[in-house]
């Protein structure tokens, strides 16, 4: 299984970005589907069914032992980017929480743990939130408008990445709230199992 560590972002959040790229950016370029806008943590790789219970317990320790405060939820997407060698245009935040680089840094080495080297990630760059919007992607493009949107860290998402006929899908398969309740704003969302927080 492909698997990765995101955070999902709230559908009116992507057809937000999806309209700011409609408006800012070059018409003939593919985009990402505004439903695959996520916020990476951890890209795992090819991970066996046979270890995602481990998977599973181990991210629960990670998931406890670093607290998100309320203020740390609330992440400013502000800056365009360009990953050069991966050809990636992105948005992303100009300044985050140290603990969502710990939390992105302890979840990259659970899956340099459990991969065994087949499809792991290619490099460790120093960590930086990005959501991508176009691959393949060149040349950096400008944009006249800077992006400002924000998003509410709500949960984090074990996702499988699916190659389907109609393109890519990512199919959620666990999910860790970062607080109790349950937003309103997920409920149309079809239900995911989740995970009681463990105490110490
Ligand atoms: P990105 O778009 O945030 O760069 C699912 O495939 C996600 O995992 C992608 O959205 C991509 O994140 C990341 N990913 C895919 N292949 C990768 C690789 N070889 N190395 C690092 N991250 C990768």
């Amino acid at each position: 299984m492909r698997l990765f560590f995101a955070l999902p972002l709230p559908a009116s959040l992507q057809l937000e970005i999806d309209h700011w790229c409609t408006q800012s950016l070059p018409a003939q370029i593919e985009r990402v589907p505004a439903k695959n806008y996520h916020l990476t943590l951890a890209f795992l790789g090819d991970v066996a069914t046979s270890q995602l219970e481990r998977l599973n317990q181990e991210a629960d320790q990670i998931l406890t032992s670093i607290l998100l405060t309320q203020s740390d939820r609330s992440i400013h997407i502000d800056q365009i980017g360009y990953f050069t060698r991966a050809q990636i245009f992105w948005v992303g935040p100009s300044v985050w929480p140290e603990n969502l680089t710990r939390l992105a840094q302890k979840l990259q080495l659970l899956g340099a743990r459990l991969n065994c080297g087949k499809g792991g990630p290619k490099s460790r760059q120093p960590y930086q939130p990005h959501i991508s919007l176009i691959r393949h992607c060149t040349d950096a493009i400008t944009a006249p408008d800077r992006p400002r949107f924000t998003l509410m860290l709500e949960e984090v998402v074990l996702f499988e990445s699916l190659q389907t006929r109609s393109g890519v899908h990512y199919q959620p398969i666990e999910c860790w709230p970062l607080e109790q309740t349950l937003p309103q704003r997920f409920a149309d969302r079809p239900a995911l199992p989740r995970r009681p927080r463990q105490k110490h």
